[in-house]
């Protein structure tokens, strides 16, 4: 057989066999596991549920990396209440056979005793005011889990790169000012949104939404798209256009829209110019969902 050109090429040859990753569980399992691999290597942290999104995440480590790890770990400490964490989607083996198909290497799946051996953390990693606004004034703790969480993975996958989803962008600002400020050895990488035809962005909680309650959440995307549209004429009619896609879906609970700096997540103030982020949270049905785009706001498109 031809020996593949590039890493990339022999993870694609992989993925064409239908090779399986290597699955660890333990953190013996990761490191044996892990010391195999050829750099450099990406990771791509998930909680499992797998979807489009998550592939194009695999998919962009492996054009980045020789090696591709991804972990699945549905983590407790970033989950306000027990039934929301009981609720979350757990399919691991059809999560495996996604990785499989995208030519992912390695996939650590561990327990929670694996990533909490003395069990809830004393000591986390504290978020700051970032992490006061927009989702974590909704979920007070959730960011000081997630980035928690984020750091004992990045610690134990040891990787070079790290991909992380702009749907999540409260979630990618965070991780990227946690790894500036505490100096973590690796290079944070975002990756587009990736959305259904209908507009709707991927998400594993979009499996909980019944078909009226999905028509409903259709108008998270509608209401960015209007707020790009109206970006040339400011900040305020940025609001206005989002807000009044919103108010004609009635069966949609609206928790915050906000256009803010991308950088601080404050509010644009009316008459700023430049690179911004419309961000909109809602409830349909029971289920809770997030999305939203970036623009320049003032600036002709
Ligand atoms: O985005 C997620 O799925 C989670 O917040 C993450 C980054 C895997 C941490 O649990």
């Amino acid at each position: 057989m031809r020996p593949p050109a590039h890493p990339a090429d022999a993870a694609a040859d992989a993925a064409a066999a239908g090779a399986r990753p290597v699955l660890a569980r333990t953190r013996a399992e990761l490191a044996a596991a892990r010391a195999a691999l050829p750099g450099p290597v990406a990771v791509v942290l998930t909680m499992g549920a797998l979807h489009a999104g998550h592939a194009a995440l695999v998919r962009e480590a492996r054009r980045r990396a020789a090696s591709v790890v991804v972990t699945v770990f549905v983590n407790p400490l970033q989950f306000g209440s027990a039934s929301d964490l009981q609720r979350y989607p757990r399919t691991l083996q059809a999560d495996l056979d996604t990785l499989a198909a995208e030519g992912a290497d390695l996939v650590f799946a561990p327990s929670a005793e694996v990533v909490y051996p003395d069990g809830d953390p004393l000591v986390r990693v504290s978020a700051g005011p970032l992490a006061e606004v927009l989702e974590g004034a909704a979920r007070p703790g959730h960011f000081d889990g997630v980035l928690t969480v984020v750091t004992k993975l990045l610690h134990l996958v040891d990787p070079d790169v790290a991909l992380f989803g702009q749907k999540d962008a409260q979630q990618l600002l965070l991780v990227r000012r946690m790894v500036r400020d505490l100096d973590l050895p690796v290079e944070v990488v975002g990756v587009p949104t990736v959305r259904d035809p209908d507009g709707l962005a991927l998400s594993s909680r979009n499996a909980h939404l019944s078909a009226d309650d999905r028509r409903a959440a259709l108008a998270l995307s509608r209401a960015l798209r209007a707020g790009e549209a109206a970006a040339p004429r400011g900040a305020d009619a940025v609001r206005r256009a989002a807000r009044e896609v919103l108010d004609a879906e009635p069966a949609l609970r609206v928790d915050y829209l906000a256009l803010v700096d991308p950088g601080s997540l404050a509010d644009l103030p009316e008459g700023a110019t430049g690179p911004a982020l419309l961000a909109v949270a809602a409830g349909a049905g029971g289920t809770r969902l997030i999305d939203n785009t970036p623009l320049a706001v003032g600036e002709a498109s």
